[in-house]
């Protein structure tokens, strides 16, 4: 699916990025109201902006303050476009300061939860009550808003909160109603989406279709290739490749040995079933694991796992493009949003993922990309794995590492250790199924100190085994993250079953450490 083919059928926002990690969500929210949203960056200039033919322009919050030296400016002639516009926090300032509004720096800074109290419902607050509660991260305020303007909100330090000028279709709120704190946020971004006249049309199944037949176009009758890793990318990817050119795709499962207990199974039974696919399926865990034989340096691991993934990648792809000729064209990636949008943007080869394993295939195994996700976020990944009915223990699986349980042992990779963490790993994995918990946790890794031994009593007898370390935890992006407190009844049973039906496993910790400082993996 490409971004352009997206536009034609589909109403689109633009997001103007003064500040990435703000952007991502206002696109995200925008897109949970099912309109399209595409982030642009703040230096692109007007005419370009135009000529993807926005309905409506939003722009975001930043770092930056609008008075510091080098502070972004809002692009040039903006505001004369004719194109209805919502200004967020920074992009408020910007907005107000642009169009001739008072915007100085304030005493009193206002940072988390502040009372709002609505003036003027107006558009965006409609409906909604008077005072409400938002989520405020600023220190420059806006004391008058430009002529044409009407004050909707204020708070307790910022006299305009929020301001709209119907007659101009221009909007503005100092608060970030895209942050879940912010009470009413969705609702006021409905609003201005509703004041633009953006249709609600953007839903799975329209997506479905409309990439289906965007991959059919770029494929036409040639041949495809897709390495699956096990993980949700990959798989609906491939899925969604193998509804619209069927047997032309052919499918690379690298069973490196380092998955966990089920999971190539799933690949090679659940996946298939569910979506036909063709499928070669590679075991090649004896070559990694000799490739691994006594290695304990966290780093070395993981070169030696990715440099052995992308040869046996590599002597498939030939095989399969030995016997069909010169017509295997295309390489499947699932490439996400958030990637795109972190790497400038660019598009095509460049963008290879080089953790997925599948970069640096040799220069006479050329392929050009299809990548069907490349305008999706995580969560929108899963749902439209859904719409294709993917198993849903392959849509909603962890994120898991490309090195896979190799990096979760601590010392080197032996088959008996493999076997005794994934004994553990299903057993933690079970019970957080059982308590109903799976969508509350980011990741649950379990650890094995291979080179640790404790002592223990079991029976009558004596012990000296190994201890497993339980690594849950939440997180939005896994950029940061935070230990999950899982109830003691769970963390008790999964700690009982592990020490009785996992011999030579006779302790069971829990990991307490946020990121930072921790990492989620242990290596
Ligand atoms: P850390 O441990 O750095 O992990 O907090 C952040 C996220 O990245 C995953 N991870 C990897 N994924 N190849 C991957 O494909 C890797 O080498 C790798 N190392 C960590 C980790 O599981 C978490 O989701």
């Amino acid at each position: 699916m490409s971004v352009e083919s997206v536009e034609q059928s589909f109403d689109t926002v633009l997001v103007v990025d003064f500040g990435a990690q703000y952007a991502q969500l206002i696109a995200r929210r925008v897109r949970e109201c099912h309109v399209f949203s595409e982030i642009v960056p703040s230096t692109m200039p007007v005419a370009e902006m135009l000529a993807k033919r926005p309905k409506a322009i939003i722009l975001s919050g930043g770092p930056a303050s609008v008075y510091e030296p080098g502070a972004p400016p809002v692009p040039d002639g903006l505001f004369k476009a004719g194109v209805p516009t919502l200004g967020i926090c920074y992009g408020f300032q910007a907005m107000a300061r642009e169009l001739g509004g008072m915007v100085a720096n304030s005493d009193i800074a206002e940072y988390g939860r502040t009372d709002l109290t609505v003036v003027d419902e107006g558009t965006l607050l409609a409906g909604l009550p008077a005072e409400q509660s938002v989520w405020m991260s600023h220190r420059v305020t806006c004391s008058a808003p430009p002529a044409g303007f009407m004050v909707t909100a204020r708070t307790a330090s910022a006299p305009v909160a929020a301001m709209e000028d119907p007659a101009r279709r221009l909007y503005g709120v100092q608060f970030h109603p895209e942050v879940m704190h912010t009470e009413h946020g969705l609702t006021v971004l409905r609003h201005f989406l509703a004041a633009a006249g953006c249709r609600p049309s953007w839903t799975m199944v329209n997506i479905v279709e409309e990439s289906v037949e965007a991959v059919r176009s770029q494929v036409g009758d040639k041949r495809a290739i897709c390495a699956l890793s096990g993980g949700v990318d990959s798989a609906v990817a491939a899925a969604l490749v193998q509804r619209a050119i069927g047997s032309q795709l052919t499918c690379v499962f690298v069973d490196h040995g380092l998955l966990r207990k089920g999971e190539a199974l799933q690949v090679e039974k659940d996946f298939v079933a569910a979506t036909g696919v063709d499928l070669k399926v590679v075991d090649a865990s004896s070559r990694f694991l000799s490739a691994l034989d006594g290695v304990t340096d966290p780093e070395e691991k993981r070169k030696i796992i990715g440099r052995e993934f992308i040869r046996v990648f590599e002597e498939s792809a030939r095989e399969i493009v030995d016997a069909h000729g010169e017509a295997v064209e295309f390489l499947v990636q699932g490439t996400l949003y958030p990637d795109v949008v972190e790497s400038g943007g660019g598009t095509g080869a460049a963008n290879i993922k080089s953790h997925h394993n599948v970069g640096g295939l040799p220069e006479d195994l050329k392929f050009s990309l299809v990548e069907p996700l490349r305008t999706l976020f995580k969560d929108e990944v899963r749902r439209l794995g859904e719409e294709l009915g993917l198993p849903s223990e392959i849509v909603w699986r962890q994120p898991f590492p490309g090195p896979g349980l190799g990096i979760r042992i601590i010392g080197a990779v032996t088959r008996e250790r493999l076997d005794l963490l994934r004994e553990a790993d299903a057993i933690a994995r079970e019970e957080l199924t059982r308590a109903g918990l799976d969508r509350d946790i980011w990741q649950f890794p379990v650890v094995l100190l291979a080179d640790v031994r404790s002592v223990g009593v079991q029976g009558d007898g004596r012990t000296y085994g190994h201890p497993v370390v339980l690594r849950p935890v939440t997180s939005e992006d896994a950029m940061t993250a935070d230990w999950a407190r899982l109830p003691n009844e769970v963390l008790q049973r999964i700690s009982t079953r592990i020490t009785n039906e996992v011999a030579e496993i006779n302790r069971v910790v829990v990991d307490i450490t946020s990121k930072p400082p921790g990492t989620i993996e242990w290596e």
